[in-house]
């Protein structure tokens, strides 16, 4: 039941001054972000990579209002991409973009301005040697979203794109997408959606993961299985044997802090496992997600404010 306050929660700006206020908050924030900035978020990447895993960039920030931001947004995967050139890390690490921080929401042409800033980034992860993935944001970002995934893919088809098997409209998608070339993570979605657009018992997000799975692994496309449930990755790992596809023609992909035995274990099982690394000052709204996520993190997160005995 408390899933969709902290849903709700994420999105309120109230709510937003009084936890990033609070003192206790950074320790418990850390778990789940690399860092405020660029430098502290590489040297977990120096670490990852170091230890067999691959990386996917993401500098936060989401639900940009005006253009001066949307272009600092661009302008700081810019800045990411450069940084990934000079330390040669092309080949381990990508980058994730969320479209509405490069303005997607604006209301004076939102999807352009998106598109444009994006490109920008595409093109340079292309000459760096990496991609980038469009991350999924709620449900009426969507179709925008796959538009703009459709432009880049043109001129950079190593773009990825996410879906959400919560969504009832994803199973046309990812038939859509299960084509040659394509790169599809496939998550469960982290958004609060209406009953008319996505499933809401855990158990329908479920079959429809597992539904969206078998039709990207029998497609021609890369599927990226992002999830943590271990009965998700067993059954990926199933279909990866049966279609006769070996690690490196589909990966998986977990969130930087959440089940890192598991990340492990994957690995060194042979497996190609990328971790989402998110970093910056703006973690109020990917925090507040991670929190609805699982009970135990908000518990986690509210015995920190109990004064010390
Ligand atoms: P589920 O929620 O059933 O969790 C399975 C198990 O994993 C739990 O029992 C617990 O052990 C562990 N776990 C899961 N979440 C945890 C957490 N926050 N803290 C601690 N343990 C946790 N969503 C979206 O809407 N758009 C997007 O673009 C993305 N991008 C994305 C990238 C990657 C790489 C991942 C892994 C996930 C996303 N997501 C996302 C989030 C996704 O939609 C979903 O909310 C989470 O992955 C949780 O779902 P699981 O599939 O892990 O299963």
């Amino acid at each position: 039941m408390l899933g969709p306050v902290l849903l709700a929660a994420a999105r309120s700006d109230r709510m937003r001054r009084v936890v990033a206020a609070a003192p206790v908050t950074r320790p418990v924030v850390r778990r789940f972000v690399a860092g405020d900035a660029l430098d502290p978020a590489l040297a977990a990447v120096r670490t990852l990579t170091a230890g067999g895993l691959d990386v996917t960039l993401d500098h936060l920030g989401e639900d940009v209002t005006d253009r001066a931001t949307a272009h600092a947004t661009r302008d700081a995967y810019l800045r990411m991409l450069e940084t990934l050139r000079d330390e040669r890390l092309g080949d381990r690490a990508e980058v994730s973009v969320k479209l509405s921080a490069f303005g997607q929401a604006l209301p004076d042409g939102g999807h352009d301005i998106a598109l444009a800033g994006v490109r920008r980034v595409a093109e340079l992860a292309t000459a760096v040697g990496t991609t980038v993935t469009l991350d999924m944001e709620d449900h009426t970002t969507v179709d925008s979203t796959l538009a703009v995934l459709r432009e880049l893919r043109r001129e950079h088809p190593g773009t990825g794109a996410v879906l959400q098997s919560y969504l009832f409209r994803t199973e046309d998608d990812v038939r859509a997408l299960a084509a040659e070339g394509s790169r599809v993570r496939l998550v469960k979605g982290a958004y609060r959606e209406p009953a008319s657009v996505a499933y809401q018992d855990r158990k329908e997000v479920d079959k429809a993961y597992v539904r969206a799975l078998r039709t990207l692994f029998a497609g021609d496309g890369y599927p990226m299985v992002g999830s943590h449930d271990p009965r998700m990755i067993a059954i990926a790992q199933e279909l990866a044997a049966r279609s006769h596809r070996a690690p490196g023609r589909y990966e998986f992909q977990m969130l930087y802090g959440v089940r890192t035995a598991e990340q492990r274990r994957l690995a060194d099982a042979g497996e190609r496992m990328r971790i989402y690394v998110p970093y910056g000052a703006d973690w109020y709204g990917y925090f507040m997600r991670r929190l609805a996520e699982r009970p135990a993190n908000l518990t986690f997160f509210l015995r920190s404010f109990a004064p010390a005995r």
